[in-house]
């Protein structure tokens, strides 16, 4: 029996701010369970509900330096869906009612976190034989790993892989300020190790010293050996390329599923989307205050407002857009220029367009099962799992083609009659208005056809049995 260590900053249902938590809390519990004992550990931030909080059981505690103090870590532990959880309990580092916030604090935090992912492992007698870290928050896991705790017998021979679900953030800060946190000597802060650009960047560490790396799609591990996705790392991707790998991401088929989905209107499968798909509509039209149309073309958008996720051509052809014989409905929060466009076009075109700007799993689950279409027009993008999820709930997606988005969405040829979806390749807001215009035209007057593409994408399989697969493979690598 193998044993693997997921550790990350997050994992649904505990926290979530993104993709990452839907990954790493759904994806363990989708390996063979006979060959692999996967357990997961996260902070326990004090913002994790309380209905959750509250079945969590105190393992131990002990104390263990850091940043030249001397700190309190308590572990936690609890079984969620076969998956058995860890939290790392600090009241000083993890309070607040967001995982994120200050850079440097953040960066503290997450060293904080790291180090004592490796000081819990003797203490409660679990040793993994691979570490899977995600993220520059355990990007000190594989460095402390292969240097500190090197010399002590229990860790020699724990291997680590470092996956990459967005290379944008890198958690980077100066050299002097991470040496103290880190308590690491000069040596670890050289461009061949945690030094970039002349500062100390954390992933980067994780990057060089992890056995192996992966990333969440084949075309974005090929992308971020090129410059303008590289994020400055380009050239130590094409260093470490013989030990990159790309998995695509799936998502929970049991969460994500239209035919049990509790938060939607009406339920429905392939077989029976024809009629019961458009109740959804109806519903959410209401809900939200949009005329009640029927033959409205209803576009949605679920996402963190950022310029990652190609908000940019968005506003630029915005007028466009909701001038056009369609509705919008938007949910996300993130940079306020986003924000308040969507809740400004809300304002002007109000039986048109919906802007709500919060955030609401149940929500997304409503917009996922009642638009027409859905858009992720990404300037990056690692995976995307909002596409997947739209693909489930035969909602067609409109993407760009890049990332995780190209390996996922097959365009339409109205030819041969395939494809699960449309896309364009530039990033430019004039190709995107023009392919959402051809999915509009496909919907209003070729209605089977499009309702073809729905029957294609419903019939893919995204979930995790293929992706699991790839990573046990990995596994058995090491
Ligand atoms: P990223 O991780 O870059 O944000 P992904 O597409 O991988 O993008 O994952 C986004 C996840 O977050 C999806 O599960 C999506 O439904 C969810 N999400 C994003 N914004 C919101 C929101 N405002 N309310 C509810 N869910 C959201
Ligand atoms: C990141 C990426 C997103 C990916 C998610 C999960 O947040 O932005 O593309 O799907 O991680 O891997």
């Amino acid at each position: 029996m193998k044993k693997i260590l997921f550790a990350a900053s997050e994992a649904v249902p505990f926290i979530k701010t993104g993709g990452l938590a839907d990954v790493v809390g759904s994806l363990p519990k989708c390996f063979d369970k006979d060959e692999y004992d996967v357990r997961v550990i996260i902070p326990k931030y004090m913002c994790i509900k309380s209905e959750l909080a509250s079945q969590m059981v105190y393992k131990t505690h002990f104390y263990m330096d850091i940043a030249w103090n001397n700190q309190y870590v308590g572990v936690f532990e609890m079984e969620y869906e076969g998956v058995v959880f860890y939290f790392i309990d600090n009241e000083y580092y993890f309070n607040g009612d967001k995982p994120y916030g200050d850079t440097k604090w953040d960066i503290e935090k997450f060293v904080f976190f790291s180090k004592a992912v490796l000081s819990v492992l003797p203490v409660i007698g679990f040793k993994p034989d691979i570490i899977h870290c995600h993220d520059w928050q355990t990007g000190m896991i594989p460095v402390y790993l292969k240097e500190r705790f090197h010399e002590g017998e229990f860790f020699r021979d724990i291997k680590s892989i470092m996956t990459i679900h967005n290379l944008k953030f890198q958690g980077v800060w100066d050299v002097k300020t991470v040496k103290n946190i880190t308590g690491l000597s000069s040596y670890y802060f050289t461009p061949d190790k945690l030094e970039a650009y002349k500062d100390a960047n954390l992933l980067k560490g994780g990057i060089v010293y992890a056995d192996l790396v992966t990333t969440v799609s084949d075309t974005y591990a090929q992308e971020i050996k090129m410059p303008f996705y590289g994020e400055g790392l380009d050239g130590l991707m094409n260093a470490r390329s013989n030990c990159l790998s790309g998995i695509v991401n799936g998502i929970d088929y049991d969460l994500y599923n239209p035919l049990t989905d509790t938060c939607i209107a009406a339920n429905y499968d392939v077989s029976t989307f024809r009629k019961n798909k458009i109740k959804n509509k109806r519903a959410l039209q209401k809900e939200l205050g949009l005329e009640v149309n029927d033959k409205k073309f209803m576009i949605g958008i679920v996402s963190r407002l950022t310029s990652q996720k190609g908000l940019d051509l968005i506003e630029c052809v915005m007028e466009e857009i909701c001038t056009d014989d369609v509705q919008l409905v938007v949910l996300g929060t993130g940079e306020a220029k986003y924000e308040n466009l969507f809740r400004h076009y809300d304002w002007k075109y109000n039986d048109r367009v919906s802007a709500n700007i919060y955030y609401s799993e149940e929500l997304s689950h409503r917009i996922y099962a009642s638009c027409d279409a859905f858009l992720m027009p990404s300037l990056f993008e690692p995976c995307g799992l909002s596409q997947l999820m739209s693909l489930r709930y035969g909602t067609v997606p409109i993407v760009r083609e890049t990332g995780g988005l190209k390996d996922t969405v097959i365009p339409y040829n109205e030819y041969e009659s395939t494809g699960t979806g449309f896309s364009f390749c530039n990033y430019n807001a004039h190709e995107m208005l023009d392919t959402i215009r051809y999915a509009k035209h496909v919907y209003y007057n070729k209605k089977r056809e499009w309702n073809k593409l729905i029957d294609r994408g419903m019939a893919q399989d995204f979930s995790w049995g293929f992706s699991a697969k790839k990573y046990q493979e990995l596994y058995e690598r090491l």
